[in-house]
C-alpha cells in the first residue's frame, strides 16, 4: 500500500473482531515504533504489551468501558519515561557500542544534560510525553501498513493502569494503542481544509 493510502484508510477502530494478530506482525510493528524519531535520540518511552484477556477485562473499566480494550488482539500501553539522567546515560552507552567517536558522544550527551538540566519534573514529563506520541504515530500507521487496525486512546485513567499493570515509576502510561482486526467500519473522514491549517 502507498503511504498516502495507509494514512487515509487508518481510522480509530472502536471494536475489533478478537482475532489474534500473529506475534511476528507485532514484532514488526514494534520495530516500526522503535525507529521513531526523538529529541537528541533519547527515545523516552517504553511499551507494555498486554494479551491476557483477564488483564484486559480488569483494565476496561479504567478506560471508561471502551470496547477496544477487550476486543483487541494486543493492547500496547505507551509509557513516557521522564528520567533523563538514566536516559542520557543509556544513550551514552549505546553510542559507544555503535562506535560513535568519544568526542561526538560526549558532545551529544553533554548537550542533553545541559538541555534537560534546566527542566522542572513537569517539563521533563511533558517532553517525554510529546515524543511518546510520535512513537505512537508510527504504531498507528504501521499497523495499517502491516494489514491490521488500531485506535489511539487517551481516554483512560493512568493511575489505575499503573496500579493494575504494576508499571514501575518513573514510567507513566500516556496513550493506549489497541491493535487487531476491525469489526466496525470507518466513519467518513472529517478534516479541516489545508487553508485552515496553514497560516
Ligand atoms: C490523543 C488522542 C486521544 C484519543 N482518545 C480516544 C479514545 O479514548 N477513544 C477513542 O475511541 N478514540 C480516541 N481517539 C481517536 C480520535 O477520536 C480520532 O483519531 C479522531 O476522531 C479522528 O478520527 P480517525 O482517527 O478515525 O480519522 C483519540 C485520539 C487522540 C489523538
Amino acid at each position: 500500500m502507498e503511504f498516502a493510502d495507509i494514512v487515509m484508510s487508518r481510522y480509530a477502530t472502536k471494536k475489533f473482531d478478537t482475532r489474534k494478530v500473529p506475534e511476528t506482525k507485532i514484532r514488526e510493528l514494534l520495530e516500526l515504533v522503535r525507529f521513531a524519531p526523538s529529541a537528541m535520540n533519547l527515545q523516552p518511552w517504553k511499551i507494555k504489551v498486554i494479551t491476557d484477556q483477564k488483564v484486559k477485562e480488569q483494565l476496561k473499566p479504567a478506560a471508561f468501558g471502551q470496547e477496544q480494550i477487550t476486543t483487541c488482539s494486543h493492547l500496547l500501553v505507551f509509557c513516557a519515561d521522564p528520567d533523563y539522567d538514566r536516559l542520557i546515560r543509556r544513550l551514552g552507552v549505546l553510542l559507544k557500542t555503535h562506535g560513535v567517536p568519544e568526542e561526538v558522544h560526549t558532545m551529544v550527551t553533554g548537550m542533553a544534560v545541559q538541555f534537560t538540566g534546566g527542566m522542572s519534573p513537569d517539563q521533563k514529563f511533558a517532553w517525554s510525553q510529546a515524543q511518546t506520541y510520535l512513537a505512537l504515530g508510527n504504531a498507528l500507521n504501521g499497523a495499517k501498513a502491516l494489514g491490521f487496525d488500531s485506535c489511539p486512546m487517551g481516554g483512560f485513567d493512568p493511575k489505575e493502569f499503573t496500579r493494575i499493570l504494576n508499571i514501575p515509576p518513573p514510567l507513566v502510561p500516556v496513550m493506549l494503542c489497541p491493535v487487531g482486526y476491525a469489526a466496525d467500519k470507518p466513519m467518513p473522514k472529517v478534516r479541516f481544509a489545508t487553508e485552515e491549517i496553514i497560516f
